[in-house]
């Protein structure tokens, strides 16, 4: 059966460029952002990877890891990331799976054989730190991702998590939020949501973003 949402991300023990791991203890107590690419040496793929490396910081304020794979073998991984950090004008510095057996791959259901023969296609996973599945996305190989958008979703799942609030179409970090239609007593709300609350329709009520820290 396919992975769900809220569904235990499956572990795994593989060989990556920066050794072997088993997936769930190397993700440890940190969120996770695994994703599949098609190939190596390709364009698109390059791109993607360069921006990754360069967006490493952002990952590590939010106390995310990162995981790349791909069904080509490690050699080939080696080599294609000197491509990568003379091209995009980047470090590599995150792990890529080298998956020829396609093991991992086809746990995650990352081929679709009628979209692409044997490759993987462009999957994302957001794994929090309880090793849940929190996100999943699927592009086409010819569409290079927006690295962007994984982490405007990273914010929201993290701010959802700490404060009892949704995101409503097109946020972004310290936009207007959609308090849970869960909480319903006007104490709680008070407490939970001191800057106050309009309340459009009673299931549509928006607050300004909670601070967190
Ligand atoms: C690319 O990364 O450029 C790519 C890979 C597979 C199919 C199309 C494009």
């Amino acid at each position: 059966m396919s992975i769900q949402l809220g569904d235990i991300a499956p572990d795994f023990s593989a060989e990556t460029t920066e050794g072997k791991i088993n997936f769930h203890e190397w993700i440890g107590n940190s969120w996770c952002i695994f994703f599949s690419h098609p190939k190596d040496f390709t364009p698109v793929c390059t791109t993607e990877l360069g921006e990754v490396a360069r967006k490493m910081p952002e990952f590590k304020k939010r106390g995310a890891k990162v995981l790349a794979l791909s069904v080509d073998p490690l050699e080939s991984h080696k080599g294609w990331i000197g491509d990568i950090n003379e091209t995009q004008k980047v470090t590599v510095s995150y792990p890529i799976v080298a998956d020829p057996s396609r093991e991992v791959a086809q746990l995650y259901g990352m081929i679709h054989p009628k979209a692409l023969d044997s490759f993987t296609v462009r999957t994302v996973f957001i794994i929090d730190p309880n090793k849940k599945v929190r996100l999943m996305i699927t592009y086409p190989a010819p569409t290079g991702r927006n690295f962007d958008e994984i982490l405007r979703v990273l914010d929201a799942l993290q701010l959802t998590d700490k404060a009892s609030v949704a995101t409503p179409v097109n946020w972004k970090p310290g936009g207007e939020c959609i308090i849970l239609p869960s909480i319903k007593d006007p104490e709680e709300m008070k407490k939970k949501f001191p800057k106050g609350w309009k309340e459009l329709k009673p299931y549509l009520r928006m607050t300004p973003q909670p601070d967190t820290n």
